[in-house]
């Protein structure tokens, strides 16, 4: 099967393109990557070459020992991938130790995967495991009104999980775990991987200050539905401070546990005091 015509690929494209129109992706901001499953990667592979060298990844993720990857290009804009796949993503192995990548197909022209890879892959790694293998999407945008509350909030999980919530009641039941947020940090490196994939032991969302936001989910739907929701609530958030000091109503604890027990969820007690 011919590359563009697979399923994945058609998702992974259309979901760069949705963030790209949502506004999430100036320039080069923001990245993509997904877990190919083993199907997938046999009917595509006759595409794939394998005489790129193997680099360090910058970190250690053994979980992820031949796994195959889709991502997207290191300075690459969200904005081209729908018009030239091949030169602004690409798919890349993980060796048997997992501590090195090859690129098997795309990143044309002497592209490299995303900055953000090594964050990428110890959030695949810590998801991989604590979902029994489900969670397969990774996905960092700069949303704006998100990165405006790390301004303006304590930079701390319980404040952050709350504010959001309380902005729609859709909230706890889409991420029920809460949020984590990681104070400002250098990206691109092993340090910033090794905070966030620390939270996503917890959360399938972590706020970067001052940066964006990661999400982890199990396909392209979820993932960005989950990133459109926090940050669809960031924005009530931002127009609530906006119109007034304080808000004059707004869900409380026992709304929030009379929710939990008619929807079936389980709300940390952390979240509601
Ligand atoms: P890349 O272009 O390397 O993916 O970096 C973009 C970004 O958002 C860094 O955090
Ligand atoms: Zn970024």
């Amino acid at each position: 099967m011919k590359i563009l015509d697979a399923e994945f690929v058609k998702g992974f494209i259309r979901m760069a393109n949705d963030g790209w129109e949502q506004g999430w992706h100036e320039r080069n901001g923001g990245n993509l990557t997904y877990r190919i499953k083993a199907d997938e990667v046999d009917a595509v592979k006759e595409n794939f070459t394998f005489d790129r060298p193997w680099t360090p990844i910058g970190t250690s993720v053994p979980f992820l020992a031949g796994e195959y990857f889709m991502t997207t290009g290191s300075g690459k804009y969200f904005r081209n991938v729908i018009l030239d796949a091949e030169a602004n993503t690409g798919i890349v192995e993980i060796d048997e130790k997992g501590e090195n990548f090859r690129i098997v197909w795309g990143l044309l022209n002497g592209a490299r995967p995303t900055s953000e890879l090594p964050s990428h892959l110890m959030n695949h790694e810590v998801k991989k495991q604590v979902s029994g293998g489900k969670h397969r999407v990774i996905y960092h945008a700069h949303p704006a009104n998100t990165i405006a509350l790390t301004f303006v909030l304590p930079l701390d999980d319980v404040t952050f999980t709350r504010e959001i919530w309380e902005m729609a009641t859709e909230c706890p039941v889409v991420f029920p775990d809460g949020i984590g947020v990681v104070p400002w940090m250098v990206p691109g490196g092993r340090d910033i991987a090794v905070a966030t994939s620390e939270l996503m032991k917890q959360y399938d969302v972590a706020i970067w200050a001052h940066h964006g936001m990661f999400c982890s989910g199990e396909d392209f739907d979820l993932t960005f539905g989950l990133m459109h929701t926090v940050e669809k609530a960031a924005e009530i958030l931002v127009k609530v401070r906006s119109m007034a000091p304080a808000k004059r109503q707004t869900i409380l604890p026992d709304d929030f546990r009379d929710l939990a027990r008619d929807f079936g969820l389980t709300l940390p007690e952390k979240f509601l005091k």
